[in-house]
């Protein structure tokens, strides 16, 4: 197929706007696939993917369509919706020229339908408005084409009116891709090569799979090909393109899309976003690829020491398909031995967790998630701690006498509610430390309100927060804004007197006491009364936060059996020994695991 017939595009939507039904119809449509009822979406392989009904790992396929009796060669780059995966989306969007958007015409413009936008704007990408789920009752077209002309200066006749679920619109919507989007660039001339990785995973049989994009010249078998980041060359076993299945294929054109093995050993090799060349011809990189640093990290330990392994072997089985997690060793002296996973986001480590349950049926338990910060050391230090000094859990803190800033990451972001919530919308950002930045209508009845809010305080219960107070009518996405300069304590917990340091945690000093309270009363809660008096606290350096105490009881389990029921008092005092085996000593304070578990997981 010559390049002038070829698109290659994506479709974008925010959550459930029915990205996946499009694609399913798009592929049935033009023959490529025959839907029933198992192989439904099939662009979603992971079925993490599917019971979540989101898109995870970038999944393509390539099909001839019929256009005005010429067959044009489409290239359907199914990219991560989620903002979370950014940096994916970024290099899956570099090798289109265009995106459809998905809106349903039912609940409009939404959060991420406007970083969706954004981003494909910023890739210098043609955009192919589409409104979805015409066939339900009670739409509101009218509105939906204001909101899009408001927002995005989209020009309402430009918008086309679809049905997934009921096949209407697809054809108006393929037609569209073909006229609307230009056919990839490429200045493929002689015998140079230069392609995009744009995907890798791990196949059980061929080994590192790479999903590229040629942008000059011909792949063929066996041709020997360099990769600009780590100057390695291979020999290139196996081509093919997905139509959605697998066909192996000689050699893949410039434009196209396929995929690709060679003698790579891991993953950890086909680096998303590399440029491959001819051996001993270089090329510029198509993309510059900075790996992104996680954002968000959490504690992940076996519910039993003795499952350490197995949940060992299925952490590493995910992160050789997912590049972007950091997985660091950790131990606990209440929950053993673990490991500090970092993600890009919120979504990503719940995606991640999911899928270590679903798939290799690991339980785990997940404490809080934290974000990184970074301090500057102060100048006559800066020999002896670098320009900058990561602090990703408690345990890396360092105090003022070695601090001279600490920083913190913040996010753009952008909420959109029905307007009676703006009130409930405005308190909860502000009780996270929110500014303001613009509110705007979107419609008659819609509000856009954009906010910068410390990463820190959308980790832990934002999301819930904001469903909550919106009657699950809000929706809420948001983009990294760098860091700021911030005020940054650490908080202990002691009991008696003693330090627990697994239960220490990083506050910004206006949070420290309130986070401080909930933590002492959960503890209160938790903890057995003793023999004496406990006293449990938050405190920061010698200012003590917050307080409580739990009154001394007797121990003796048995006293409440008078008399003669030996049976019983045995089984007591036997149940008790073994709830020993799972105490950690505090001082002389026992503290069970379950409650260890409950603290830190906050559940
Ligand atoms: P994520 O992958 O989670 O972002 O969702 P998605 O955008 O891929 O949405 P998906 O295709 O999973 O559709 C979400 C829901 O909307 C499903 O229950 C679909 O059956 C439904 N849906 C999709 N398109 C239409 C449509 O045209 N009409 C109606 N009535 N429902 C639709």
């Amino acid at each position: 197929v010559p390049l002038e017939r070829i698109r290659n595009f994506s479709i974008v939507a925010h959550i459930d706007h029915g990205k996946s039904t499009l694609a399913d119809r798009i592929l049935e449509v033009v023959g490529a696939i025959s839907i029933s009822k198992d192989n439904k979406q099939i662009l979603d392989k992971l079925q993490v993917e599917r019971e979540r009904g989101i898109t995870v790992k970038a999944q393509t396929a390539s099909f001839i369509y019929d256009y005005q009796g010429q067959d044009m060669l489409l290239n359907l780059i199914d990219t991560p919706g989620h903002v979370d995966f950014s940096a994916e989306v970024s290099k899956s969007l570099a090798s289109c020229q265009g995106v459809i958007l998905v809106v349903d015409a039912k609940q409009g413009v939404q959060a991420q339908t406007v970083s969706n936008y954004n981003l494909a704007v910023a890739n210098d990408l043609a955009v192919v408005p589409v409104l979805n789920k015409i066939d339900l009752p009670e739409v509101d077209l009218d509105s939906c084409l204001n909101q899009l002309e408001s927002l995005f200066d989209i020009d309402p006749n430009s918008v086309i009116l679809a049905s997934a679920k009921s096949g209407i619109g697809i054809e108006e919507i393929l037609d569209a891709v073909v006229d609307r989007i230009l056919p990839p660039l490429t200045h493929g001339q002689g015998d140079s090569l230069k392609f995009l990785l744009q995907d890798s995973w791990y196949d059980q049989y061929k080994g590192a799979v790479g999903l590229i994009q040629v942008f000059d010249g011909v792949l063929k078998l066996g041709d020997e090909i360099t990769s600009v980041k780590t100057k390695k060359t291979y020999n290139v076993k196996s081509l093919g393109i997905l139509t959605p299945e697998e066909v192996s294929v000689p050699a893949i054109h410039p434009g196209q899309i396929g995929f690709f093995t060679c003698n790579m050993k891991t993953t950890k090799e086909a680096i998303v976003g590399d440029t491959f060349h001819r051996i001993n011809r270089p090329v510029e990189p198509i993309l510059h690829v900075s790996t992104p640093n996680p954002m968000v990290y959490s504690g992940f330990y076996p519910t039993e020491s003795s499952y350490y392994s197995n949940l060992k072997t299925a952490i590493d089985k995910i992160s050789l398909n997912d590049s972007s997690v950091s997985i660091d060793p950790e131990t606990s002296p209440a929950l053993g031995s673990g490991w500090r996973i970092g993600f890009l986001g919120l979504l990503h480590m719940e995606v991640f967790s999911q899928r270590l349950q679903q798939e290799f049926d690991a339980e785990v338990i997940l404490t809080q998630p934290s974000v990184p910060y970074k301090i500057i050391p102060k100048p006559h230090l800066v020999k002896k701690f670098g320009q900058e000094i990561w602090v990703k859990t408690p345990k890396d803190w360092v105090d003022k006498d070695v601090a001279e800033t600490y920083l913190e990451p913040i996010v753009k972001g952008t909420i959109i509610v029905p307007e009676e919530y703006m009130q409930q919308v405005a308190s909860l950002c502000s009780s996270c430390r929110g500014i303001a930045e613009d509110t705007t209508f979107v419609d008659q009845t819609r509000v856009r309100m954009v906010y910068t809010l410390p990463l820190s305080d959308i980790v832990t219960n934002f999301f819930d927060d904001l469903k909550r107070i919106t009657s699950g009518y809000g929706s809420f996405d948001y983009e990294d804004a760098g860091y700021i300069h911030s005020q940054l304590i650490k908080v202990d917990i002691l009991l008696n007197g003693k330090p627990v340091p697994e239960l220490s945690f990083l506050s910004n000093p206006s949070k420290a006491r309130p986070t401080g309270k909930i933590k002492v009363a959960k503890l209160k809660e938790l903890l057995p009364r003793q023999l004496y008096d406990v006293a449990i606290q938050a405190t920061r350096g010698k200012t003590i936060l917050a307080r409580e105490t739990i009154k001394a009881a007797r121990k003796d389990v048995t006293a409440k059996c008078y008399g003669g029921d030996l049976t019983r008092k045995q089984k007591l005092l036997k149940n008790q020994a073994e709830g020993k085996k799972r105490l950690r000593a505090i001082g002389n304070i026992q503290v069970s695991k379950e409650t260890f578990i409950k603290v830190l997981t906050n559940k």
